[in-house]
């Protein structure tokens, strides 16, 4: 199949990347980062969470948070809610876009949000009932895809099923979650191809955590196969610090640098992102991972 000419990218710095930080970025902070981000020509941008702060302390400030950002016309701000509670608090600061989040593994599941699979699609199916009706737009984020912190199996079926799952009680889209980096290109097709076949690409992000440098070798999988939505974060920050050995989610310089070297169109400019991610870099206390920020930083270019 002919390489997508066009790909979208949903931008998880803000919450995905925040969440594992240690150091606590004050409210300002994150607000100037997402700020930035708006300016890049990204279309969506995942701003924060409204799960319970103490699961969660960095992003504690999600309500404060998403009322002061500027928020651009045109660019989509999703926000991550566990339960009702979260759903109202999204609703109550202005959220018209949120994210469920499900996972393929138990363990993984009740580790991070202290329920099975089945009660966590019980507890989805009213958050999506209610987005529904409120006309508010919804992401359904399956974890743990390709493989589990914790040694149990994970098939391209239980994949399946939980996307149907997620699918039937009216999430618009998916995202497929290599939480903990582990998964090789042959696994993209297993599980994103019959993903494809039943729900449309229009419907199938993928969002891979880059632990073991395969993220951009599956990313290519994925476009192959005729994927055009992926999650990356700037400076490829990001982590679930209920995933053991998660770290930061492939980066957003890293996935532009491929796609624009191979004419692929994004809409977003590099030079911004790098400007967003120096910029939070100066917040975090440590060294940026992604390898072309490095670079071009290196190079001064
Ligand atoms: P629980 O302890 O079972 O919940 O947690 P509970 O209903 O018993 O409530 C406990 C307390 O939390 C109560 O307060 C509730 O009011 C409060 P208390 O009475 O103790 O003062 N609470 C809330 N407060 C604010 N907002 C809420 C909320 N809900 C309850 N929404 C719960 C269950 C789901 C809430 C908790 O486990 C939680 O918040 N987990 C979130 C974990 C998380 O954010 N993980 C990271 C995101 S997932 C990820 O990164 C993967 C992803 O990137 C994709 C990938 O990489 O694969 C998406
Ligand atoms: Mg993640």
């Amino acid at each position: 199949m002919a390489l997508p000419k066009r790909v979208t990218l949903c931008e998880m710095g803000p919450r995905d990347g925040l969440q594992n930080e240690t150091r606590l970025v004050s409210t300002d902070d994150k607000i100037a980062y997402i700020d930035l981000l708006s300016q890049t020509g990204l279309t969506e941008i995942e701003v924060t969470s409204f799960v319970n702060p103490k699961a969660i302390p960095q992003l504690a400030d999600a309500a404060e948070v998403f009322a002061r950002i500027e928020r651009r016309p045109g660019v989509r701000y999703p926000v991550l809610v566990p339960n009702i509670k979260g759903y109202q608090r999204a609703r109550a600061a202005g959220a018209d876009a949120i994210a469920v989040f499900t996972a393929a593994s138990e363990e993984f599941t009740r580790r991070n949000i202290n329920m099975t699979i089945q009660e966590s699609l019980e507890t989805f199916r009213d958050v999506v009932i209610a987005a529904k009706r409120d006309g508010v737009h919804v992401r359904g984020y399956i974890s743990t895809a390709f493989g589990s912190p914790f040694g149990d199996e994970i098939t391209p079926h239980t994949v399946t099923q939980l996307a149907r799952e997620l699918m039937t009680m009216g999430c618009d889209e998916l995202s497929i979650g290599d939480t903990i980096g582990v998964g090789v290109p042959n696994q993209v097709e297993e599980i994103a191809a019959p993903l494809l076949r039943e729900f449309g690409s229009e419907a199938v992000a993928l969002h891979f955590h880059d632990t073991r440098g395969t993220a951009l070798a599956n990313i290519y999988a994925a476009l192959q196969l005729g994927v055009h939505r992926f999650d990356s974060s700037a400076g490829g920050l990001g982590g679930c610090p209920y995933a053991p050995g998660a770290t930061g989610n492939v980066g957003t310089e890293d996935v532009l640098y491929m796609l624009h070297t191979m004419g692929i169109h994004t809409g977003i400019d590099l030079a911004k992102i790098r400007a967003a991610s120096r910029f939070i870099a100066s917040r975090l206390g440590h060294p940026i991972e992604s390898r072309v920020y490095t670079a071009l930083e290196a190079a001064n270019a």
